[in-house]
């Protein structure tokens, strides 16, 4: 049995830094409500330079120099991501451009979940035996899709980028089990209309067309306190494993409330529960990988301790997996 080993792991974020306290002086909010409703403390958005392209290539640089291969080595490339550099084109061929290389390329769509979408996707290809070794990145630069008069939506997101390397494997390691879903009736409460092909002027009648995201975020809130929770469970069951077998919760950083409730629901203790929000904020697909390349680097867990990744977003959808962690010592498949 082939499996998909992760062997690297990296991550990027923007130099500059958005506190709530600069927010105070945008919109009329507190730096006391955000942190209260939300656990967020500042983002990092986007400055002069940084693109998308630039933090997925610079947070894949990063994976790949921890799984100790280079672009040539890799032979797919999928990138999740909502905010591409451009809409033809996909945001994994402009990185593969960047990062060298002549690997296969495409994008995954599904918001914040996408990542953990695209690690399913890019394991079932390792684990059919159409690919050796695959780079899955997360990115997201969703705070050029913000509406800074709009205190509802500009406190919550940031930007940045989270990559992983996935190598074949004859040893247990990568994904265990994946649970994917999605309820495209609930794709009014967290869009951005005038975005996208329906509305081609869009890009070019802002002021008309407003095509900054837009949330229901109570609706929004009880769809991902409900979802987080069963989903991550129901992965665990499905790898046959048990909550206590599960070192590390790895969960999308969108709500301290909604993780602490998703922790609730499993029995987690905190200290098993990754949290970065409070200096990141909400980046979207980026988010899980972010957070999964933290913890890693912090020593958090070891090779083969079982993590879940499960995040939500726009769609609404959500996805849930979980992983036994495997980078150093892990016996590589040949080619
Ligand atoms: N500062 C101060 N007050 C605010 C702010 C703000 N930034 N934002 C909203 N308020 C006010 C509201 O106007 C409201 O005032 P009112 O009672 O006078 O009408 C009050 O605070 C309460 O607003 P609620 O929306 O009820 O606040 P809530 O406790 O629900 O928190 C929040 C709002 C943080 C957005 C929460 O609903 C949430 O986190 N929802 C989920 C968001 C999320 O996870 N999105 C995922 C996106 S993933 C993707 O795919 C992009």
């Amino acid at each position: 049995m082939r499996h998909a080993a992760i062997t690297g792991y990296g991550m990027a974020v923007p130099q500059k830094v958005l506190s709530n306290a600069d927010l105070e002086r945008m919109v009329d909010t507190t730096d006391e409500w955000i942190v209260s409703r939300t656990g967020i403390r500042e983002r990092r958005v986007v400055g002069t330079g940084d693109t998308t392209t630039s933090l997925a290539v610079a947070a894949a640089r990063n994976a790949l120099t921890v799984a100790g291969l280079t672009a040539d080595d890799i032979d797919l490339i999928v990138v999740a991501t909502c905010t591409p550099d451009q809409f033809v084109v996909s945001e994994a061929c402009l990185v593969q451009a960047q990062l060298g290389g002549t690997a296969a390329a495409f994008d995954v769509g599904a918001a914040c979940s996408g990542f953990v979408y695209a690690l399913s996707v890019a394991s079932l290809y390792i684990q059919q035996g159409l690919h050796q070794r695959v780079l899955v990145i997360g990115v997201d630069t969703l705070t050029r899709f913000i509406d800074y008069t709009d205190r509802a939506t500009c406190v919550l997101f940031g930007d940045g980028a989270g990559a992983v390397v996935l190598e074949a494997s004859d040893q247990e390691r990568g994904l265990l089990s994946i649970v994917l879903g999605a309820d495209g009736t609930g794709s009014q409460h967290l869009f951005a209309p005038g975005w996208g092909a329906l509305v081609p002027e869009s890009a070019m009648l802002v002021s008309e067309t407003r095509p900054y995201l837009q949330m229901n975020g109570q609706e929004v809130f009880r769809f991902a306190v409900r979802v987080m929770g069963d989903a991550a469970a129901e992965a665990v069951e499905k790898a046959g494993l048990a909550l206590e077998d599960i070192a590390m919760f790895v969960p999308h950083q969108a709500n301290k409330r909604i993780i602490d409730a998703a922790a609730r629901r499993l029995n987690l203790p905190p200290e098993k529960v990754w949290q970065n929000l409070d200096r990141y904020g909400n980046t979207s697909a980026a988010s899980v990988p972010i957070a999964l390349a933290e913890a890693a680097h912090d020593g958090r867990f070891e090779e083969g301790d079982n993590l879940v990744l499960v995040a939500f977003g726009a769609g609404l959808a959500w996805a849930a997996g979980v992983v036994r962690w495997g980078v150093a010592g892990v016996p590589r498949l040949n080619q």
